[in-house]
């Protein structure tokens, strides 16, 4: 796609029509998790369809709005609700939204949403601090993408995970008797739920957690040099051989339930980054 960069632009100057606001942070909230947004301080509040080129949410649990205003004393700009492949849109445009806040200033980018644990000893509601993934959503948001402009073609994924902003979680979580673990996620397509067979699959490859988002963002923020937290809270633990049905009404209520613990976590994190 050659004119990404001009979709960018594009909304970039929406946006900045509306607010001078320019924001350091980046904040993600998906499923049940748009709890957070709602205590930005002297918020605006952009619904995506405003935006020029942004996509429209089609998830019921998610709302959809680019919220900007202060979260601590700092300045952030939070999507409330985010884009998902099995929606039917391609990388490129589930990850435009990075881009786009990337241009308004933002250096850190803090990821949260809902994802199935498949560690035994994990519990619904146990926050996870993802320390590495695997793709195999069988996309990449990069592809065909050579624009240099938007950030180079082979970036390494080594630690895509920033380490200081895990520490950091980590220390706060403690200190706020948050119970936390740390592990690695996987990222599928969806929107169908696993198998027990690939359940047993991606426990095998090492996953400690599966989710159908987070990625595709992580490699665009990794492409465009941000620094990334990603925290998943644990809704549901698919074990081979003893899994329930599980519905979204279930998956969004034990989200919700876990929430406030996580936006607690977040709030910290944010007042307390390092600037760069
Ligand atoms: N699988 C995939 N994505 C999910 C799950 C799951 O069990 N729970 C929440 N998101």
């Amino acid at each position: 796609m050659n004119d990404l960069y001009d979709k960018i632009e594009e909304a970039i100057s929406y946006i900045r029509g509306r607010t001078g606001l320019k924001p350091d942070i980046g904040l993600i909230f998906g499923t049940g998790l748009g709890g957070l947004a709602d205590r930005i301080e002297s918020p605006v509040i952009i619904p995506y369809e405003e935006i020029p080129n942004f996509p429209r949410p089609t998830v019921m649990s998610h709302r959809g709005n680019l919220v900007l205003g202060a979260i601590g004393g700092r300045t952030v700009a939070a999507m409330q609700g985010r884009f998902h492949l099995y929606e039917g849109y391609s990388g490129v445009e589930v990850t435009l939204p990075i881009r786009v806040m990337k241009r308004l200033g933002i250096s850190v980018l803090i990821i949260a949403s809902a994802a199935g644990g498949l560690s035994p000893s994990f519990r619904i509601g146990d926050i996870m601090l993802v320390v590495d993934h695997i793709n195999l959503m069988g996309e990449n948001p990069l592809r065909g993408i050579i624009d240099e402009r938007l950030g180079q073609r082979f970036p390494s994924m080594v630690t895509p995970y920033d380490r200081e902003l895990i520490r950091l979680a980590e220390k706060i979580a403690r200190e706020e008797t948050i119970n936390f673990v740390k592990g690695t996620y996987v990222g599928v397509m969806g929107p169908s739920l696993e198998t027990q067979s690939e359940t047993r699959f991606i426990r095998q490859i090492g996953a400690d957690a599966v989710g159908m988002s987070t990625v595709p963002e992580v490699i665009v923020g990794i492409h465009c040099n941000l620094r990334i937290l990603a925290m998943v809270i644990i809704s549901n633990v698919n074990m081979p051989g003893d899994m329930p049905k599980h519905t979204l009404e279930e998956i969004v209520e034990n989200a919700s339930r876990a929430a406030p613990y996580l936006e607690r976590l977040i709030e910290r994190v944010v007042r307390e980054i390092n600037p760069i």
